[in-house]
């Protein structure tokens, strides 16, 4: 047997759980925080994948595997004491993950390799064979995890990059599941997954899935042309649908799926949250904090390179600096939540980003009266609604994303048909959202337009956009991502095998 075979190999087989729909994921969607005096307390994990997840599963009463966000080195301390922990409508099964797993899988691969190259190489993948091996190892133990908690027969969901080797690892154990593998962030060209020295292993990972999806039909066209290029498998080739016209890929003797789900968000519970007294008192107040009369700015993130922050900053500051925006008209507030900060290209970022904002202060702002308003801290979640609610202009400038549920979450809080989106169309939520402000963040100056656009837009024309995006952001809610899912799953959606 190869050595890379071999690599791939589970090692245990076991006896089958008792849940029938089980989610896997990196992380839980709740993270355990420890505290000095040895108390342990939960709190709200970050990212996109969770605010997606998280209300789908409590009402599909699931089960969730993941990781729940410390590392675990000592073997008596293990979250739950190694049982589910049991949430009022959601059982989790943490998996462990010690202080060596977490620098290499979680850090090293995931977060150093896999998602720059998978967000064209913003910044360098670093290629480091024993954090790969150490991805191989952890993704063993979901799958081990994930074949003691599902039921016979049960339907397994698989989620995002960092376990792109348990599709294939828990078909192995467990072939009577039913399994699917979603990708959250943009499957990469060609030309760039070729760099990848295990390409050909994370391709066989996922094609031990029964379906593959990924958000948009470019991701699952590349996937296509590479189980080709590397696996010499036979595969359709006619152009795939977006929740429709399904792909097909032919390997060994079994028929994968390969579709295209763009996700979404709970955009009625939020639509309803963003309409609550207690929210626009609260959208009130911070107008009346920032200064009043003052047009409002506002970007919301991870802070993480891939979101074009640092854009933002330089389009705002040139536009300070030509006199086409006043310091005393306006402000931006940059919301900005800590990500993976033992990572070195998360810690360059930040030091840009903190220096930026610093340097603009300095130039533009006044004592007690900053144009940049900037907070490094997750926002508790009424807050960030009324943050929503308040702002004139969101800015959402990626590089890169896979869809931007922050753009969706923004028009979702506007029933008032207030406000204005200036939209990268390097995320996946370009692709739905037309009637925003459109723009290319390499294109400084396009930025810089598209913010003084959305900053002066004519109110009725800005009713007019702010109601063609809520009609597709609340008709296409996680809900009816999820059911699109799990249908063509299922079976139930019709396929392109030319
Ligand atoms: P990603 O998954 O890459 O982080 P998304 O835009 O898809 O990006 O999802 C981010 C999620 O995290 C959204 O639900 C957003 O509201 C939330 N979020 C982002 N920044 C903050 C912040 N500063 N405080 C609280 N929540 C945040
Ligand atoms: C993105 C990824 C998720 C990840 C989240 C937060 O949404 O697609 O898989 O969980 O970012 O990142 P973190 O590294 O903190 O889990």
């Amino acid at each position: 047997m190869a050595p890379e075979e071999d690599a791939l190999t589970p090692s245990a087989v076991t006896e089958f759980g008792e849940s029938d729909f089980v989610v896997v994921a990196n992380r839980l969607p709740i993270d355990m925080e420890r505290h000095p005096d040895g108390t342990t307390t939960w709190k709200r994990s970050p990212g996109g994948l969770v605010t997606a997840l998280e209300p789908l599963l409590r009402r599909r009463h699931g089960a969730w595997i993941g990781w729940p966000g410390v590392a675990e080195d000592d073997d008596g301390d293990v979250p739950g004491g190694g049982e589910p922990i049991l949430d009022e409508d959601l059982r989790m099964y943490p998996v462990r993950l010690s202080s060596t797993d977490v620098a290499e899988y979680y850090e090293g691969f995931s977060n150093a390799t896999l998602w720059p190259l998978y967000h064209d190489v913003i910044v360098k993948p670093i290629y480091q064979r024993e954090w790969w091996d150490r991805y191989v190892e952890v993704n063993r133990r979901f799958a081990d995890a994930t074949s003691r908690a599902a039921a016979e027969g049960a339907t397994v969901w698989v989620q995002d990059y960092q376990l792109q080797l348990v599709p294939k690892m828990l078909r192995m154990l467990r072939p009577d599941l039913t399994i699917g593998f979603f990708l959250h962030i943009p499957f990469p060209p060609v030309e760039l997954f070729m760099q990848m020295p295990w390409r050909t292993e994370i391709i066989e990972g996922l094609l031990g899935a029964d379906l593959v999806g990924f958000h948009l039909p470019g991701g699952a066209q590349n996937f296509l042309v590479l189980a080709r290029r590397l696996l010499g498998a036979n595969t359709s080739r006619a152009t795939i649908g977006v929740r429709s016209r399904l792909g097909e890929v032919q390997f060994g003797f079994r028929t994968i799926k390969v579709g295209a789900f763009p996700i979404s968000i709970d955009s009625a519970e939020l639509d309803q949250k963003a309409r609550n007294r207690n929210i626009r008192r609260r959208a009130r107040e911070i107008r009346t904090e920032l200064g009043g009369a003052r047009k409002i700015l506002l970007g919301v993130d991870r802070l993480d390179y891939t979101k074009g922050i640092d854009v933002r900053l330089k389009a705002f500051s040139e536009l300070l600096a030509e006199g086409r925006v006043k310091r005393e008209d306006t402000v931006l507030v940059q919301l900005a939540t800590p990500s993976r900060e033992r990572v070195e290209s998360y810690r360059v970022l930040r030091d840009e980003i903190e220096r930026e904002v610093g340097h603009i202060n300095g130039e533009y702002g006044e004592v007690g009266h900053p144009v940049v308003q900037y907070l490094h801290r997750p926002i508790p979640r009424d807050d960030l609604i009324a943050f929503f609610v308040a702002a004139d202009v969101m800015l959402v400038t990626p590089l890169r994303d896979g869809m931007n549920l922050v753009a969706k979450e923004y028009v979702a809080c506007r029933s008032d048909l207030g406000g204005a989106l200036v939209l990268s169309e390097f995320t996946g939520a370009a692709a739905e959202l037309r009637q925003s402000y459109l723009v290319n963040p390499h294109d400084l100056e396009g930025v810089k337009d598209g913010i003084e656009e959305a900053l002066n837009q004519d109110p009725e024309d800005g009713r007019r956009r702010m109601r063609a995006l809520r009609r597709q952001v609340l008709a296409h809610d996680v809900d009816r991502w999820a059911r699109s899912f799990l249908d063509a799953l299922a079976g139930k959606t019709e396929t392109i095998s030319e």
